[in-house]
């Protein structure tokens, strides 16, 4: 597949210390080569997914779209843009900044854990689809201890309190009657918290531990981000349109 691009739209994407009339300055000054040619002129032509370009010498890694595992913490919200608190993109290193990027899902302010940060919505709609069937494995700590009878519940699908029926879930126990994971392939409004609630219990600590097959990184401290490989990023669902 060919992706032609201007040349200074195609190091502005991926380098985001560099704004296009830096990168207009150093063309000029000869500090940019495609293909071992330097390039005086920042709005030629060049095939992104072919080309190599080097900035500076220094070789830049095409990719189409990024996919970054963050470990939200609490007191951070998944959205785009909010007035009081702030924002899952504002954890986004510099280096990994680019235009576009958003949370495929959302994270309670008060939840923890794995969210996908990307700029490839068609990506993301996969993985929120509940047609897709993405498992997200939450880990849960509870007010009251868990009987018996939850398993069988979560798999024959909890009515909420609201009247809305969830879809069969898995709810698997630990040593600690209250502690538990729960496995969702849908995502309704506060859906953890709401299940727990319609059992008369209550959620006291919520945390996303895995997307589809990929758990989140345990050495990645909270507020920490990490950039996912390609093989990583299959592990959430497959890549259909290849964005590396
Ligand atoms: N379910 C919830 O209740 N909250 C979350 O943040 C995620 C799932």
């Amino acid at each position: 597949m060919s992706q032609i691009m201007r040349l200074d739209k195609y190091i502005s994407s991926q380098r985001s210390d560099l704004s296009r009339s830096q990168v207009k300055e150093l063309c000029k000054k000869g500090k940019v080569t495609v293909d071992g040619e330097i390039v005086k002129k920042s709005d030629a032509k060049l095939d992104a997914d072919k080309a190599v370009v080097c900035v500076n010498g220094e070789a830049i890694s095409y990719r189409r779209h990024i996919y970054i595992m963050l470990n939200k913490p609490q007191g951070v919200v998944c959205s785009t843009r909010d007035g009081l608190s702030p924002t899952v993109l504002s954890l986004i290193p510099p280096h990994l900044q680019r235009d576009g990027l958003f949370p495929a899902g959302r994270l309670d302010k008060d939840t923890e854990g794995f969210v996908l940060i990307t700029d490839d919505g068609d990506f993301a709609h996969r993985i929120l689809s509940p047609k897709n069937h993405i498992p997200k494995t939450y880990y849960v700590e509870l007010e009251k201890p868990y009987d018996d009878s939850y398993g069988e519940k979560f798999e024959n699908g909890i009515t909420l309190r609201t009247g809305e029926q969830c879809m069969s879930a898995q709810f698997i126990p630990t040593d600690d009657k209250k502690k538990c994971y729960v496995v969702l392939h849908e995502g309704m409004f506060h859906q953890v918290k709401k299940m727990f609630e319609a059992l008369s219990n209550k959620v006291v600590f919520l945390k996303r531990t895995r997307m589809g097959s990929l758990d989140l990184d345990e050495n990645l401290a909270l507020g920490e981000c990490l950039e996912l490989m390609h093989k990583e990023v299959c592990k959430i669902a497959p890549l259909f349109d290849d964005g590396f």
